[in-house]
């Protein structure tokens, strides 16, 4: 694996460094930024209606209010969840990269920030698991595989590429539900948290594949947008689960299961791929061989 940092100087050094301070100036620690005190009121919501699986197909119309609150709590501790799995894959990663990164090189300083923060957001992500009495279900034994194979042989340029996605995809889903007038103030708080800090984490890496995908020709460009693809599909195929519709109550899970597959995957290619689309499209991700595959595979309109 060659080393990533003999192109830092390429990127931009000075604002690696200012994304550098403000994270060890103004770390926001979730032990006192959430309000974890505060238990659910009764018209608290955990996921806005329009995150759920269900929401948008007749069978949504049917459930009681409870049933709706439910679906909502069940599917957000699967979404952060996930999250927290993803993160911590990619803690494995840096890790390993940072092995081989020249301490006094920012780069090296900024993953070791991105880790301690990573670090935090799992616990943070964990403590409102438990705070939710959530029981998050394991994830299956292909992204499992696929999660640990890609993580320990991809070379790391490709792996930045996924994390940048997962992160932009992820924080479009945030902000849907922060900005949701009655979400339930601890969730609120953590998608703040998350929708800050993760910010600069996509600051910083945008930055550093800047130097690479300008000197990618086309098939290295393909070979990106396809990692790019597939751990959008990844993440998508994550939160819809069989086990929540039988949870709730749902006399036929496996039909639900199958209407909201369909649902979820049109409902993520309509509200959460535009940043992820431009940021492919910025380096000419989108070409003859790629985007067939956005079109069939995630129903990007590209
Ligand atoms: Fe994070
Ligand atoms: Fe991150």
């Amino acid at each position: 694996m060659y080393c990533v940092s003999t192109y830092i100087y390429i990127m931009d050094v000075k604002e690696v460094e200012r994304l550098i301070k403000i994270s060890r100036e103004h770390p926001l620690m979730p032990e006192t930024y959430i309000p974890w005190q505060l238990q659910p009121k009764p018209d608290d919501i955990f996921l806005p209606d329009i995150l759920t699986s269900l929401h948008g197909l007749p069978i949504y119309d049917t459930l009681t209010p409870a049933q709706k609150l439910e679906l909502g709590r069940h599917e957000l501790v699967q979404v952060i969840s996930s999250y927290a799995w993803g993160e911590c894959l990619f803690c494995v990663f840096m890790t390993r990269h940072l092995i081989n990164l020249p301490q006094d090189e920012p780069e090296h300083q900024f993953l070791i920030r991105e880790l301690i923060e990573e670090f935090r957001h799992q616990e943070m992500f964990a403590r409102a698991i438990k705070q939710l009495g959530g029981k998050p279900i394991k994830q299956s034994g292909l992204h499992k595989f696929f999660g640990e194979f890609s993580n320990k042989y991809l070379p790391a340029d490709y792996l930045f590429m996924g994390s940048v996605s997962v992160e932009l995809v992820t924080d479009v889903y945030g902000n849907y539900a922060r900005r949701s007038p009655n979400i339930y103030p601890v969730l609120k708080k953590m998608f703040d948290l998350h929708n800050i800090e993760e910010g600069r984490h996509i600051l910083f890496t945008k930055s550093l594949l800047k130097t690479y995908s300008a000197k990618a020709g086309f098939i290295k460009r393909t070979l990106y947008s396809y990692v790019i693809l597939f751990n959008i599909l990844f993440v998508r195929t994550m939160y819809v689960k069989r086990e929540i519709y039988e949870r709730i109550g749902l006399p036929n899970p496996d039909v639900a299961y199958k209407q909201a597959s369909k649902n979820f995957k049109q409902k993520f290619a309509a509200k959460c791929l535009d940043d992820i689309i431009e940021f492919v499209d910025s380096w000419k991700g989108f070409n003859i061989a790629t985007r067939w595959a956005w079109r069939m595979i995630l129903g990007a309109k590209v």
